[in-house]
Formats: C-alpha cells, sequence, structure tokens
C-alpha cells in the first residue's frame, strides 16, 4: 500500500534483493494511480474486501490510510507492517525494530507497527550501548534528509535547487522556509508545548521500544537540503562508567551499526543504499554523567523504513 512513494519503491527493491518469497504480488496506491503498471503489475485502488488472500500487507501511504484499512486488512487475514504513526503508541501493538525488541511480537501479532525513521537510526546504535551500560539521558539533534517527507520533499529541493541556479524567487509550498542552502528547525507539526511532533515520537517511541517510561530525552529535529539518509548528533548518559574502547568494543559488534573509525567521516552520502547504520566521532564527554558523544547517519527509506519492515515479516514469516 503507497506503492508508487518513496517508501512504497524501497520495499520493492528490498524484498527482491533480500529474497523474500514473493508468490504473487499486489501494488496499492491512490485513485490517481490506479489501472497504471509498475514492476510489471497494475496498480490498484483501495475498495473493501481488497485484502483477501494477502499474507503479508507493508502499509506505506500515511496515517489516514493506515487508521482506515490497515484494521480491515487484519480482519480479512493479512498479517500488516504498517509505517505510518496511525498504531505506534496504541497499547498492544508492538512497536518493532528486530535488533532490539523482536521478542514483543507473538504468535497472534497480527498488526506491528514500524517505529519513525529517526527513532529505528538512534536506537540501532543506542540499544547495544544501552545493554552494555545502561541509557539514563539522551538530547539528540537531528539533520534529517527531504525524502523523509516522501515524494513531495524530494521535489521541492529539487526544484528549489533549479529555481536558485536560476536566479529565480525560491518557493516556500512544501516547507514552511525555504530548504535549499538553508536549515529548518521544524520537522512535522508544532506542538503546544513547543516541540515538534517528530521530537515527540523520538522520546514517546524510544521509551515504548526500550521499555523506558522514565527515559529523558531532548530532541531538536531539523530538516536539511540533503535528499537522502538522516543524521543525528546523539550526547547521551548512561548508568555505568566505561571507556571509550568499550563504547567501541560494544558498538563494533552491533548488529545494524557499522562502527567508523575516528578518522573516517560517517556523511549521509555514506549511508544511502547502505542497510546498516553508520556510527562515527565517538567521544566521552563531561557535560553528562558517564556521557559519550557520537554521530549517525542511516538510511532512512532502508533501515528507517522499508527494510526494518520486511525485517519484521522475516521474523514472521521464515
Ligand atoms: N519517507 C521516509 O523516509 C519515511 C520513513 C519512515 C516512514 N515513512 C512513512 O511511510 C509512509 C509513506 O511515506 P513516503 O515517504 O513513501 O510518501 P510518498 O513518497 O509521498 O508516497 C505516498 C504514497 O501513498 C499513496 N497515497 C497517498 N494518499 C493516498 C490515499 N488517500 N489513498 C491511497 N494511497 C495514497 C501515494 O500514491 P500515489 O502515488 O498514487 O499518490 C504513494 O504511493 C508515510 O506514512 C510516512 O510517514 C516515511
Amino acid at each position: 500500500m503507497g506503492a508508487t512513494g518513496l517508501v512504497g519503491q524501497e520495499l520493492f527493491h528490498v524484498l527482491k534483493k533480500r529474497g523474500f518469497p514473493v508468490g504473487k504480488l499486489r501494488l496499492f496506491a491512490s485513485a490517481n494511480s490506479a489501472g497504471k503498471v509498475l514492476h510489471d503489475t497494475e496498480l490498484e485502488q483501495l475498495r473493501s474486501g481488497c485484502f483477501s488472500g494477502l499474507d503479508v500487507v507493508f502499509f506505506a501511504a500515511g496515517s489516514d490510510v493506515s487508521k482506515r484499512w490497515a484494521p480491515e486488512a487484519v480482519s480479512q487475514g493479512a498479517f500488516v507492517v504498517d509505517n505510518s504513526s496511525a498504531f505506534r503508541m496504541e497499547e498492544g501493538v508492538p512497536l518493532v525494530v528486530p535488533e532490539i525488541n523482536a521478542h514483543t511480537m507473538s504468535a497472534n501479532t497480527k498488526l506491528i507497527a514500524n517505529p519513525n525513521c529517526s527513532t529505528i537510526l538512534a536506537l540501532v546504535a543506542l540499544a547495544p550501548l544501552h545493554e552494555a551500560f545502561g541509557l539514563r539521558q539522551l538530547i539528540a539533534s537531528t539533520y534529517q534528509a527531504v525524502s523523509g517527507s516522501g515524494k513531495g520533499g524530494v521535489d521541492a529541493l529539487s526544484a528549489e535547487m533549479r529555481a536558485w541556479c536560476d536566479g529565480c524567487t525560491l518557493s516556500t509550498e512544501h516547507y514552511p522556509k525555504p530548504i535549499v542552502l538553508n536549515v529548518i528547525p521544524l520537522v512535522d507539526t508544532l506542538l503546544e508545548d513547543g516541540s515538534s511532533r517528530e521530537e515527540w515520537k523520538l522520546r514517546v517511541e524510544s521509551q515504548k521500544i526500550l521499555q523506558l517510561p522514565d527515559l529523558k530525552v531532548a530532541a531538536t529535529c531539523v530538516r536539511v537540503p540533503v535528499m537522502r539518509a538522516h543524521s543525528m548528533a546523539l550526547t547521551v548518559s548512561f548508568d555505568k562508567s566505561f571507556s571509550l574502547e568499550e563504547a567501541k568494543d560494544c558498538l563494533q559488534v552491533a548488529a545494524g551499526v557499522c562502527l567508523y573509525e575516528q578518522e573516517a567521516i560517517p556523511t549521509p552520502q555514506d549511508a544511502s543504499g547502505v542497510g546498516d547504520c553508520i556510527a562515527g566521532r565517538l567521544r566521552l564527554t563531561d557535560v553528562l554523567p558517564n556521557g559519550l558523544a557520537l554521530w549517525v547517519s542511516g538510511d532512512q527509506l532502508l533501515k528507517g523504513a522499508a527494510l526494518n519492515a520486511v525485517q519484521i515479516a522475516e521474523k514472521v514469516f521464515l
């Protein structure tokens, strides 16, 4: 569901690349796409009963679509992995990063929520450190790519780059300010307490996934003129003290993490198209008790969305 979108397209490639045993593939998108052909398959529009006979449905078409149609897919017998935020904080719905909390899925779980992309990328690197040293506080500043806001984000940056080169006025239709040669410290909508919904998601989803309801998280989420792959500067406080070498050793063997040595600088371009999160720039800091600062870049369309969703389905079906 959402086959023509950025996440939908990645889902197709990830399923193929990982040899997921797809029998019959059906692709759904909006009414605008119905009847067009993608990957030799005719795109369908959602209608009552359309999920009948399907084993797995990946939802990647936004919260409204998921809220309306995911329960129907479940009631028609499908296992659903939802990429939207519709059910993430709902009690009884597992919010899963397979490297961290696959155990929260049970045989009767029919709907799994894929966490927010920044949350997945941060936690893939932080969970192993948490297991070793006990996570206490997290301060996160994100640098989020335009593809994180779908096709519209990519189109906006592309159009603004062309407009800037041509000396034209920059449009601000997609984002609240121009995104080319700029950074925008607002991702998703503003909440009453002054934080953004993306910052709220990073906090509450981290607490749910790590089963740390009292974890303190201060996040500042920023949109940057990068096409693909999110990055984040993380400053973290732990219960136990540790050496820099111990922190590196921990990440060196962590599933889903590629640790860059000190001289290698991880960037979103390095992370684009890569399944692992790239961690680097590790250093101890005394601004927080048992503090560690690090940088993480990760492909939010892969591990932050499509790859994580397929890994969830693999846990259930393979
Ligand atoms: N982009 C990311 O990095 C990322 C990461 C994690 C999670 N997510 C989540 O994944 C979902 C998809 O994001 P995206 O970035 O792939 O968005 P996108 O590129 O804008 O694609 C949206 C998809 O949803 C379909 N769609 C839109 N409105 C619809 C409707 N009313 N009924 C049926 N289909 C509809 C579109 O079909 P048409 O082409 O026919 O319009 C398209 O296939 C969102 O919930 C998003 O929050 C995205």
